[in-house]
């Protein structure tokens, strides 16, 4: 059953820039990866899921709630961590774990200090004190002190330590584990591996591609590493019509990826050439990811 629901979100800013056609879902106890370059539309669609922005068109729902007209029914189910949290400055971390609390309709001092102590953090500083990965800090324990069943994750673990990333991701596991939905975007792809069962791509405001974590590894795409013994093999074979990730000219090697569908027209052509070295190579979720970095429109080379 789908928890959270986009459906042709589209929000549109000036300059071309915004979420156009948003569609997605997300099931019960899914962990989703939302990743995408800066400023492909990531924050926009979790403020729209939060219900802090009207879509110009399309809808997105919560537990079947509309979350532009539904604030106060969905805020008690959902952890929503901001990309860039604004904290009141006049508080300590007290008064503001308080005030949220206030604002959630929770309290859970047990949750909040195991929270606390997990991500070593001490409530009783100023806010205005707090370093950049303190005040992320609380805004983790904040999202989480309700005990969620949604959460809504942007860029969790940015302005925190290394070990910090760890104790985050392993807390996450066990948030897993107990059967939580979760968005989250990133852009830590040992994060998104680690965590998420099912990853979107969005790229200048259009989700350019979902794919299940274990068909990228899988070999949704074949890489392939070739190399050649003579200058003349090499040049006539980068003209063939496959989807080059790479090309050294110097040392006479090309890296390609080939749908499962074409080996077969991939394996004809490549036995009129003269190789010297050919291997498959697995492909990361980065690799897979890096290719929509790409300034280009289109996802081909
Ligand atoms: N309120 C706004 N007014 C004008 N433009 C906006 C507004 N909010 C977002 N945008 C634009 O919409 C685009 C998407 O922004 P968004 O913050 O969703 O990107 P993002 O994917 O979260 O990026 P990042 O990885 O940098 O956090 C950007 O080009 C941004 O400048
Ligand atoms: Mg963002």
């Amino acid at each position: 059953m789908s928890v959270i629901e986009v459906n042709n979100l589209t929000k549109s800013y000036e300059f071309g820039k915004g979420i156009f056609d948003v569609t997605f879902s997300v099931d019960s106890g899914e962990v989703v990866g939302f990743l995408g370059p800066n400023g492909a539309g990531k924050s926009t669609t979790m403020r729209h899921l939060m219900g802090f922005s009207i879509p110009d068109f399309g809808e997105c729902k919560i537990n079947g709630y509309d979350c532009s007209k539904s604030y106060y029914i969905t805020k008690k189910d959902i952890g929503y961590l901001p990309g860039e949290p604004t904290l009141p400055q006049g508080l300590d971390g007290k008064a503001f774990v308080k005030m949220m609390e206030g604002l959630k309709g929770c309290h859970n001092d047990k949750l909040v200090e195991s929270l606390c102590k997990r991500f070593e953090l001490d409530l009783n500083q100023d806010i205005k004190k707090m370093s950049i990965g303190e005040r992320r800090k609380l805004a983790v324990v904040t999202a989480f002190m309700s005990d969620p069943k949604v959460l809504l994750l942007d860029e969790p673990t940015s302005g925190l330590d290394p070990r910090m990333q760890e104790v985050f991701i392993e807390f996450i596991e066990e948030e897993k584990k107990k059967g939580k939905t979760i968005l989250l975007s990133s852009h830590i792809f040992r994060e998104v591996e680690r965590l998420c069962d099912r990853i979107m791509i969005i790229k200048d405001g259009r989700i350019v591609a979902s794919v299940n974590k274990d068909d990228i590894s899988k070999g949704l795409k074949k890489t392939f590493e070739i190399s050649f013994y003579n200058p003349a093999s090499y040049e006539s074979f980068t003209k063939e019509s496959f989807e080059f990730t790479s090309k050294n000219k110097l040392e006479l090697r090309v890296s390609l990826m080939i749908d499962n569908c074409d080996i077969d027209r991939f394996i004809k052509t490549i036995k009129n050439y003269n190789v010297k070295s050919f291997s498959e190579v697995t492909m990361t979720l980065e690799d897979y990811f890096m290719r929509f970095y790409k300034t280009r429109g289109d996802l081909s080379e």
